[in-house]
């Protein structure tokens, strides 16, 4: 019955006034569906699109976006893509953090920037994220890493739970729209950790034949831990590095990877020398050369995981009415 008046009511309205219900939506997400099966006027869905994307960079962040860039391979661009994707989404107004869960420490020499308390200090020192937190400017703060988070396997022994040390510190930490993981290239209790506090994957993936050997890898290891653990971490994106456009065996792995895993593969990241330059300047490529194929193809991914935001925001928004519905259950059974 509700939907039904919904539906009228939308086929009449101007673009402003769906926009206060768009909002409506993300708590209520059937209506949303609704909506947008009722509408007839195409224009007004573009412009609706519009004129939210305007809007969000305004509204309160409502749902974080845990997304853990992961590859047990080293050197298939994870720490090039967690710079550049932060840096990209920062510049459109999302509020992102990066950490460094790699003892490696690249994120921070990338940036030639460090937090004063690091990653191990957040985990092993009982340090509070806002402490370890290091701004680098609108929109983009970081959290960096050195070697002696390598200690942390012996460090925490006492600890009970520890692979799920860092989804606990990060429990009270508000205010942003994306916190992207650089992991650790090994599958060991740092890597656990980023994957039970994530609850998306990003597989950088470089498009040759050990490359796409790895990929079913970390995928076979992301669904154990999955079930060994009760959690839900999604690939949601899978993103071809190191691409050649003249080498046969790229194109060829390419149409593996699509062929194996559709929608999930981004469009490919091509070799490009500015890439390896820019953390030599301590900038991400957006500000060392905006021109060069390396910022195109990183802003793509960009784009991309902007496009994916109205998805996730509505498979939170129903997790969310999901749980308050089996709340309110439960109350009423406990108050009959
Ligand atoms: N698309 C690319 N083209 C050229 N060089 C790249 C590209 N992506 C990454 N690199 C370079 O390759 C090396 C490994 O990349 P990195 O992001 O550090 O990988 P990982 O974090 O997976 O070990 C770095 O020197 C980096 O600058
Ligand atoms: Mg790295």
């Amino acid at each position: 019955m509700m939907v039904k008046n919904q539906e009228s009511l939308f086929k009449s309205i101007a673009p402003l006034v769906a926009l206060k219900s768009y909002r409506l939506s993300m708590a209520e997400p059937h209506i949303l569906r609704d909506f947008r099966q009722s509408l007839t006027n195409k224009y007004l869905y573009i412009s609706l699109g519009a004129v939210v994307n305007q809007e969000r960079s305004r509204q309160k962040v409502v749902f974080v976006r845990k997304i853990c860039i992961i590859n047990q391979k080293g050197g298939v661009g994870k720490t090039t893509t967690t710079i550049n994707l932060g840096a990209g989404l920062s510049r459109m107004e999302r509020k992102v953090l990066i950490m460094d869960l790699d003892p490696q420490g690249n994120v921070g020499v990338s940036l030639n920037q460090f937090s004063e308390k690091d990653m191990y200090a957040l985990l092993v020192e009982s340090a509070d994220p806002g402490e370890c937190i290091r701004n680098m400017g609108k929109n983009l703060d970081m959290i960096s890493s050195k070697e002696n988070l390598t200690k942390i396997e012996t460090a925490m022994t006492q600890e009970q739970q520890k692979t799920t040390l860092l989804k606990r510190k990060m429990e009270k930490l508000t205010g942003y729209d994306y916190v992207l993981l650089d992991c650790p290239p090994s599958m060991g209790t740092l890597a656990t950790n980023c994957m039970l506090y994530a609850e998306e994957a990003f597989i950088p993936v470089s498009t040759d034949f050990l490359g796409f050997k790895a990929l079913k890898s970390i995928m076979k290891t992301i669904e154990t831990v999955n079930e060994q653990y009760g959690h839900h971490l999604k690939v949601t994106k899978i993103i071809p590095t190191m691409y050649d456009q003249r080498s046969k065996l790229c194109k060829q792995i390419l149409n593996e990877m699509k062929n194996e895993f559709y929608e999930l593969v981004a469009e490919p990241i091509r070799v490009n020398s500015k890439l390896k330059e820019a953390p030599s300047a301590g900038k991400s490529i957006f500000s060392y050369d905006k021109e060069s194929t390396g910022a195109k193809d990183y802003f793509s991914l960009v784009k991309a995981a902007l496009q994916d935001e109205e998805l996730f925001l509505k498979s939170k928004a129903s997790m969310v009415s999901k749980v308050k519905m089996a709340m309110a259950k439960k109350q009423q059974a406990v108050a009959n």
